[in-house]
């Protein structure tokens, strides 16, 4: 059984950074998030020791995990934040991370979210369309003010990902070509109202080779090349996030490969920006959850969670797969065990495990759930959402209350 950071076995029983999980359980509920902040701040001083040569700036990709406390932590940090909604610039300015610190992507801008973040005064808009643009110019212009911007170019790169997380791909909807990103640029540079300040590219997420990153690079190099031949000055190459972790037992993503795919677009005069979000938060998060009912068939057995597919979408979405361990380890012969949830769909199944048979009211916790886990919870079914709670030294504290049923309605 293999474990992550952060988790051992102790006198039979399951503790994350030092708190025992019955406790967590016992203390908040089930099903239930919990964090380590010094987990996640540990890996944002792996990635900044990584990129520390290129002088770049770290921007959480708060998608990923938006919960407010983890916020506070990486602001604190000095971390910077890439976000893509109202919603998500409102808690970065809570979290009190920097405007000048604040990227803000998405295709999908709203002219009311351009007018908060420019309100804001945010360092860059990661533009995706011409028309997003002429948006953007006409509310800066309206409130004159300048809007700064980096174009999203869509190099066209397979970075060997899941489809659903591929980015950087022709068919995929997110950015500019590369002549229409070059286009924007020199658009951009002509407007009153804009100021062209670098190139972004993301090409996806769960990317687990350094491989993409140095294609990538290749291209924004030749693409900074050109606009600086035309006599342009690009200020800022962001090469986006998407850095994978292993959920299973695979090779981990090698971050100063990537960072020395990066290091030829950095030079005194040039920033570099990364936007990791799974990296930073996915193994400092577990999901903990009570088995329910445990029922065998004539095909499998079934142990049946209180925790399901609202509360962890990744599996259903992606048929991705979270280790799932027990609380204590019970005496019996291992066998393949269907971890499903109570939702009504097929397609609310954690996988199939080998464990020894649990008995209803047994505890397990669902490893790697940190990223994407909560800030992808619904109320699917009329369920309220978890809590979520933090791990300090052994210490337990909730850092958001579970919802009730006066939250549905
Ligand atoms: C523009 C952008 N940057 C960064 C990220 C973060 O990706 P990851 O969590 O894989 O690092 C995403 C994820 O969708 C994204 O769309």
């Amino acid at each position: 059984m293999q474990l992550t950071e952060g988790l051992e076995y102790r006198d039979g029983r399951l503790l994350f950074e030092e708190a025992a999980l019955e406790d967590a359980a016992d203390k908040f509920g089930t099903p239930l998030y919990l964090y380590s902040p010094e987990l996640m701040l540990e890996r944002y001083a792996r990635l900044k020791a990584d990129f520390r040569k290129l002088n770049a700036l770290l921007c959480y990709a708060m998608k990923a995990n938006s919960n407010l406390a983890l916020l506070k932590e990486l602001a604190w940090a000095g971390a910077g934040v890439e976000v893509v909604s109202g919603g998500e610039l409102a808690l970065a300015l809570k979290a009190r991370f920097k405007p000048s610190k604040i990227l803000f992507s998405g295709v999908g801008k709203t002219r009311a979210e351009m007018r908060q973040a420019l309100d804001a005064r945010i360092q860059t808009f990661n533009v995706e369309s011409h028309g997003e643009m002429d948006a953007l110019e006409e509310e800066a212009a309206r409130m004159g003010v300048k809007a700064p911007v980096s174009i999203r170019v869509n190099p066209d790169i397979d970075a060997g990902t899941h489809r659903n997380i591929t980015t950087g791909k022709a068919e995929n909807k997110f950015g500019l070509s590369i002549p229409d990103a070059l286009a924007a640029y020199r658009r951009a540079a002509r407007s009153w109202r804009l100021e062209p300040i670098g190139l972004h590219a993301h090409l996806g997420s769960q990317i687990l080779s350094p491989e993409p990153y140095r294609r990538s690079a290749k291209v924004l190099a030749k693409m900074i090349a050109e606009l600086e031949e035309d006599g342009h000055l690009v200020g800022q190459v962001d090469i986006g996030g998407g850095f994978g972790v292993p959920y299973g037992e695979g090779e981990r993503l090698d971050t100063s490969e990537v960072a020395k795919a990066a290091a030829s677009l950095s030079t005194p005069g040039r920033r570099v920006v990364v936007e990791p979000g799974r990296y930073l938060v996915a193994e400092a998060g577990i999901l903990l959850t009570r088995v329910q009912y445990v029922k065998r068939t004539s095909d499998r057995t079934f142990v049946i969670l209180d925790a399901g597919m609202n509360d962890l979408l990744r599996p259903a979405l992606y048929g991705s797969v979270h280790p799932i361990v027990p609380d204590r380890l019970r005496p019996g012969r291992p066998e393949p065990l269907e971890f499903v949830g109570p939702i009504c769909e097929t397609s609310d199944t954690f996988g199939v495990f080998e464990c020894a048979e649990p008995a209803p009211g047994d505890l397990f916790a669902i490893l790697m759930a940190g990223a994407y886990g909560y800030s992808m919870s619904s109320q699917y079914n009329s369920r309220p959402r978890p809590a979520e709670a933090l791990v300090e030294e052994g210490k337990l504290s909730l850092a958001r209350k579970r919802e009730t049923m006066a939250d549905l309605v």
